[in-house]
């Protein structure tokens, strides 16, 4: 039997005031405008940041795209705009349990094609660990983070504890970039989302993989990166020639940066079939999941499009269009 198909990136605002995101104690809350002509708009404080389709926020509409796309399952994350890593932990804690209930409302319009993925406050190990293991207790199939807070990233020893907390507790972890490093420098274009998510997603798997992270995270531990890693794949062999060649470069891990392809899973959202076919040589067919970022216009119209026309074995073509995100989700109750 063929496996469903699986998008592992979808995003989600669930309906939010802007009283409900004045909780968050920052001067720029994240909410949700619904307008009269059924658009949207996502809010940061009183300025409008991006208009919206409804698919966001409406499970009807979510599963309505779905049916005309071909997608079985959705997992769904929060959109990035919503961490709230910069609000004070407590403040954090209690948004991301709102965010989160919301989510699990979201899908419970369809559980076994919807499958919510929870946030936490990644400011605060012990809060993180604790709003992770609610939410999954709650029915949460797992969690999506941003690759940093502040200077802080994933190799980062508080982070560390969180992942493996997440390992421990049978977590899959989703990274999306966010916050992305010299938008000073990237004004207009979207350039942070077109460079800035790239390079952010590759800084965070070499410092996992440099720092010897994963060298002390637990190998049960699923990890999975959006956007088909951003640079990593492409420029592994640049890394991995400066492992061999220079003692800076490889003074804290003991494999080179290829040496940890096993630990970590990527999506396929690199829009070009001869992108994906690389990335799938580099990765491996069982560690690419077909991932859309629904419901924005940066993200695959008809997810799987890509996939189909690059990848020319039907059995690879099974493992990521779906197969894979069964295993990696804890999909098997779902179609
Ligand atoms: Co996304």
């Amino acid at each position: 039997m063929r496996p469903p198909v699986v998008d592992s990136h979808a995003h989600v605002f669930p309906e939010i005031s802007r009283a409900e995101g004045r909780a968050l104690g920052v001067a720029d809350e994240p909410w949700l405008r619904r307008d009269a002509d059924g658009a949207g708009m996502m809010m940061t404080g009183g300025a409008e940041y991006r208009p919206v389709t409804a698919g966001l926020w409406d499970p009807a509409e979510r599963l309505a795209a779905m049916e005309a796309t071909g997608v079985d399952v959705q997992v769904v994350s929060s959109t990035p705009l919503m961490f709230g890593y910069d609000a004070p932990a407590d403040r954090a804690a209690d948004w991301c349990a709102l965010v989160n209930e919301r989510i699990l409302a979201h899908c419970a319009a369809a559980p076994e094609r919807l499958v919510p993925l929870c946030q936490v406050p990644l400011q605060d190990v012990d809060l993180a660990c604790e709003t992770v293991t609610a939410a999954v207790a709650a029915g949460h199939h797992g969690v999506h983070i941003g690759n940093h807070v502040g200077t802080d990233y994933l190799d980062d020893g508080a982070m560390v504890e969180f992942l493996t907390h997440c390992a421990q507790v049978g977590a899959p972890v989703l990274v999306h970039p966010w916050d992305m490093l010299g938008a000073d420098r990237m004004a207009g274009h979207m350039l942070p989302w077109l460079v800035g998510m790239a390079a952010e997603t590759q800084l965070t798997m070499l410092r996992l993989a440099l720092s010897g992270a994963f060298d002390r995270l637990p190998e049960s531990l699923r990890l999975c990166f959006a956007h088909g890693g951003g640079s990593f794949p492409y420029l592994l062999g640049r890394a991995d020639n400066a492992w061999h060649r220079r003692d800076l470069v490889r003074a804290d891990s003991a494999k080179p940066p290829s040496g940890y392809l096993d630990r970590f899973t990527v999506d396929s959202a690199v829009f070009d079939p001869r992108a994906l076919r690389l990335l799938v040589e580099v990765m491996g067919a069982d560690r690419v999941l077909l991932g859309s970022d629904y419901p924005f216009p940066l993200g695959e119209e008809t997810p799987g499009d890509v996939v189909r026309a690059g990848i020319a074995s039907p059995g690879d073509r099974d493992l990521i269009l779906g197969g894979n995100a069964v295993g990696f989700f804890d999909l098997k109750g779902n179609r």
